[in-house]
């Protein structure tokens, strides 16, 4: 049997000092022989380093998703070469994204990956949500500036911004790029769930993005039009169940953070969802699988 310690949105970044120490403490109260976690480490100048303090305070191997504030601050191929290099020096590290299926047991598989909202659940258009991530992901804002330093600035103005922001041509560009991202994923899966349904009776999903309206909750209720499509991605659950009623005799259990609301569904017969609860400040233990 192998016990799983499954974690998500633990935002080490904003622990006070002897915090991770604390945290780690936790951790190793709990035996196990895996940790999973569902992305929302850090930021983008600190997940790399708090990845490591992991790694060097755990002999288990650590399998993770992205979440989208480990990529604030920084542009996404930045991050995303630099946890690769990580993951290239690491024996234990492994990014899921970069991952085809890993053995948990002769029956159980997993995969993962990080995911993106996709703006097709809730009812974008009219959306007046504006996430921190459209200001904070450099990809997404198209005022942030580099020096030849690496020093970022914002010429033009605060005023400027907040006008470019809020238009329907900006809208309409972060659409298109959060789809992309979630495209991503549906490459993903399409290229590995299959595979590991062929292989393993059960199988885990590990990602950042609840893919279901179901798994998607705020304040103790099902996410509204104005907040699902900034925080569920449906091409990935229909992609998902597209899957899973080609495999009855399979089963899948999704495992999703993003919300900080905990939430569980069933939503075929043989596919699970569970999404973490997370309290800035306070990282928790969300689940120890024994498989
Ligand atoms: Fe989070
Ligand atoms: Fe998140």
């Amino acid at each position: 049997m192998k016990k799983i310690i499954w974690l998500s949105d633990i935002h080490l970044n904003l622990l006070p000092k002897n915090g991770i120490a604390t945290f780690v403490e936790i951790i190793k109260k709990r035996p196990s022989d895996t940790i999973w976690i569902s992305g929302d480490i850090a930021e983008a100048d600190s997940v790399v380093d708090f990845l490591s303090t992991m790694e060097s305070e755990f002999e288990q191997p650590i399998n993770f998703v992205l979440g989208n504030h480990d990529y604030y601050l920084g542009f996404f191929n930045e991050v995303r070469f630099k946890i690769r290099k990580l993951c290239s020096e690491s024996g234990r590290l492994c990014w899921l994204n970069d991952s085809d299926v890993v053995e948990v047991t002769k029956e159980v598989g997993l995969i993962g990956h990080d995911s993106w909202a996709d703006g097709r659940f809730g009812d974008y258009k009219n959306s007046d949500l504006l996430l921190n991530d459209y200001f904070m992901i450099w990809d997404f804002n198209p005022f942030v500036k580099k020096d030849v330093s690496g020093k970022q600035s914002f010429p033009g103005g605060i005023k400027n911004i907040l006008s470019h922001f809020t238009s329907t041509q900006a809208k309409q560009s972060r659409l298109l790029k959060m789809q992309a991202l979630a495209a991503e994923a549906v490459q993903h899966i399409e290229m590995h769930l299959c595979d590991s349904l062929k292989k393993y009776k059960k199988v885990f999903f590990l990602t950042h993005v609840p893919p279901f309206r179901e798994a998607c909750w705020h304040q103790d209720k099902i996410s509204d039009d104005n907040g699902l499509p900034h925080f569920s991605c449906k091409i990935v659950g229909d992609t998902l169940i597209r899957i899973m009623k080609q495999y009855p005799d399979r089963h899948l259990t999704v495992l999703c953070g993003h919300t900080h609301c905990r939430a569980e569904a069933q939503i075929l017969d043989n596919l699970k969802v569970f999404a973490a609860h997370a309290e800035y400040g306070i990282p928790e233990i969300q689940k120890i699988f024994k498989l």
